[in-house]
């Protein structure tokens, strides 16, 4: 073959992420994968009930492109009612495909060319790679883990004129940290001053440990008018595969994220819009209640393994990882130079895939020692992988 097709400049730098490798890999072992950030546990009941009769009642067409009007009430309520926002209209919620699609549309809706946005370290790659599909150059502010506190400084030292938006993901993935009222007040008070937006990722809103409160950034006074909010179905639900997630934001924001939207997916599954009004109406309180502590103690099984192995485990405050530090096996055994070696002695001698540091840093050096782990498993699962790790390393 002569031709070769030029492949537009946006597309060139995207590849396969390590994370879908690694998953190849440990497949191809027979192993467990606690890589992707990917949860297997079982849908509601409720939620996939609703979706059958949906899909039996037909609710196949496109939906309004900002999602079905009952959803977006309920989420609505959702906001008010849990999130503190003072949003007042469904007109200011978008139902889209995914948080990530929805984190799509509020990029595009609001950054271009020219424009710089903060995205603090270590950082969620999908953010990293939708932000700079943009054209907005991103300036990285290190924020740490779970014990590490927000420093308004570091984010003063890479202002311009130029900069318009902050990104803000608590609880964080890959670090667990949450995001306190304080912290957020001194970065809301720094964006008054240098008039900048935020987008919020809340996915993992539900997931916290040790009483950590989760506080949405936009139910600060005087927060709303600047701030996206930006959560969804995948996690609390385990839904990751149906992509419905939400965006809520002032009323002239979220009808141009829905024309967005509208544009790019055209709406967001339909006949499982429907299913998600389950979650509102049939799972309260208890739901969370439960999920609330089976992941506490999957957190307590992870951490632990991983520290009597020889990490050094920050627990996390959120979301579903632990993102720990193998510096002290790097000098103590073979196969832990790096991350990238250290994941692969992982996969071969334990059967256990992770993501390697340098996945969540502009520069690979800063997660050199890091490997990150999911532990969204079923408890049988989980338990067998931390067998596997202990008979290899313990
Ligand atoms: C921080 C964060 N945001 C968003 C997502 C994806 O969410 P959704 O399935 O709603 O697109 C993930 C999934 O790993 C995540 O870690």
């Amino acid at each position: 073959m002569s031709f070769s097709v030029s492949i537009a400049e946006r597309a060139r730098p995207l590849e396969q992420s390590d994370i879908r490798s690694v998953t190849q890999r440990v497949e191809r072992a027979g192993g467990i994968n606690l890589g992707q950030g990917i949860c297997d546990l079982p849908t509601p009941q409720p939620i996939k009930a609703r979706a059958q009769q949906a899909i039996a009642d037909d609710h196949s067409i496109y939906s309004h492109y900002a999602g079905i009007e009952p959803l977006r009430r309920a989420i609505l309520e959702k906001v008010q009612d849990e999130n503190d926002l003072p949003a007042s209209s469904p007109e200011e919620v978008m139902v889209g495909v995914g948080s990530t699609g929805c984190f799509v549309a509020a990029a595009f809706t609001l950054l271009e060319e020219g424009d710089e946005v903060v995205l603090f370290e270590p950082f969620y790659g999908y953010h990293r790679n939708i932000l700079e599909l943009t054209g907005a150059t991103i300036r990285y502010v290190p924020l740490g883990g779970p014990a590490s506190t927000f420093d308004r400084k570091r984010v003063e030292d890479v202002l311009t004129p130029k900069t318009k938006a902050v990104v803000v993901n608590t609880p964080a993935n890959p670090s667990g940290k949450v995001w306190t009222r304080e912290e957020l007040g001194s970065l809301l008070d720094l964006m008054q001053k240098e008039d900048l937006v935020a987008i919020t990722d809340e996915i993992y809103e539900y997931m916290l440990y040790d009483g950590a409160e989760h506080v949405s950034l936009a139910s600060l006074p005087d927060a709303y008018e600047r701030t996206i909010t930006l959560s969804g179905f995948s996690k609390t639900y385990n839904v990751t595969g149906w992509r419905l997630g939400y965006g809520v934001a002032p009323d002239p924001i979220a009808e141009k994220m829905g024309l967005m939207n509208d544009l790019l997916y055209i709406c967001a599954p339909r006949p499982l819009q429907h299913a998600a009004l389950a979650a509102f109406d049939e799972m309260g309180d208890d739901y969370v209640a439960e999920l609330q502590s089976d992941y506490a103690e999957r957190r307590r099984l992870m951490c632990e393994t991983l520290e009597d192995i020889g990490f050094d485990v920050p627990w996390p405050e959120g979301a579903y990882y632990a993102l720990a530090d193998f510096g002290d096996l790097a000098e103590e055994r073979s196969g832990f130079a790096d991350d990238e070696a250290a994941c692969e002695t992982l996969v071969q001698e334990a059967k256990i895939a992770s993501v390697t540091g340098r996945s969540f840093y502009q520069n690979p050096a800063d997660g050199k020692y890091q490997l990150r782990f999911c532990f969204a498993k079923e408890l049988p699962v989980l338990r067998q992988a931390c067998e596997q790790l202990r008979a290899a390393f313990g």
